[in-house]
């Protein structure tokens, strides 16, 4: 692998040349670095982080201090993967001003390369004046998330045919606005082909199809952190939600039984089993002295 810096113009080449992208999402330090090191070109602080690291139960209520916030973790952490920033719900919408507002505070406080932000041919404007200002754009359309209550819920886009020529007005009018990629999430693999084909940016894929330029998945997807909650279009590639439960089974139990801290573990020598305390009818902690309390810097 080259550990050159991944830039925009360098994934603007791999639509003609290749590879294709491979993007995960990742939302602290630690696994940003792992994701780096293992290869993934691209590091996306999804809104996503709503529901796998806050536990919402949708993405709207993120705020853009939170995305920045993660945002700076993830960039610390990334050598050689771009990181990518989503404009979270509402920070965009309501005006031009407000998406040039919010995408510059992306760059300026959250570490950002690049920022996305979901919709179609009426945030073409919003998409043209981000690049303008120097801002690296990266649409995403089909399923939004953002609208998941317009929509009835996470659904397939684009069966219909007048949806799917929609769909791919939506994605051109991006393209055209100046975007250097676009996410197209939730649509029939011959959708995902057609806008591949259709427009000059590279198209990144969850749950369209193989066609796409690259693909992008939820970190916690991808490493089987959901057993139970498994969407057709996730593969997982390691089974870390079992093992982290086995992990926390084997932790508990040794703690439980004394069998950690073993002598590896400890400092010096190991303090003697004393015999048990016979306290009689006595407690054995006494109350506590007045004053007892948290303790200070200086204490
Ligand atoms: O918020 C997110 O993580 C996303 C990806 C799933 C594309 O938008």
């Amino acid at each position: 692998m080259n550990d050159a810096k991944i830039t925009v113009p360098a994934l603007l080449a791999r639509k003609l040349r290749g590879p294709k992208i491979a993007v995960l999402t990742a939302y602290d330090a630690t696994m940003a670095r792992l994701l780096d090191q293992g290869g993934a070109d691209v590091l996306l602080v999804g809104d996503s982080l709503g529901m796998v690291v806050q536990g919402l139960t949708n993405t709207l209520p993120v705020t853009v201090e939170e995305i920045c916030y993660h945002g700076r973790a993830v960039a610390r952490a990334a050598r050689r993967a771009h990181v990518v920033g989503d404009l979270p719900f509402m920070s965009y919408q309501s005006s031009v001003e407000r998406a040039l507002d919010s995408a510059g505070q992306l760059l300026k406080t959250g570490g950002f390369e690049a920022v996305k932000l979901e919709g179609g041919q009426r945030f073409a404007e919003h998409v043209r004046a981000i690049v303008s200002a120097g801002i690296p754009v990266m649409g995403h359309v089909g399923l939004m998330p953002q609208s998941v209550h317009a929509m009835g819920g996470f659904r397939v886009q684009g069966k219909a045919d007048s949806d799917a020529e929609r769909i791919l007005a939506d994605a051109r009018a991006i393209a055209e606005a100046g975007a250097y990629a676009i996410v197209l999430e939730g649509i029939p693999s011959e959708l995902g082909q057609r806008i591949t084909e259709a427009i000059s940016i590279p198209t990144i894929g969850i749950g369209a199809g193989p066609a796409c330029d690259g693909q992008v998945l939820v970190s916690y997807d991808f490493l089987g952190m959901y057993p139970d909650f498994k969407p057709k279009f996730v593969k997982h590639f390691a089974e870390l939600g079992a093992q982290i439960v086995a992990a926390t089974q084997s932790y508990v139990q040794e703690v439980q039984s004394g069998v950690f801290p073993a002598p590896e573990q400890s400092f010096g020598a190991l303090p003697k089993k004393a015999p048990p305390l016979d306290t009689g009818n006595q407690p054995v902690i006494a109350a506590p002295p007045a004053g007892y309390g948290p303790a200070s810097e200086d204490s």
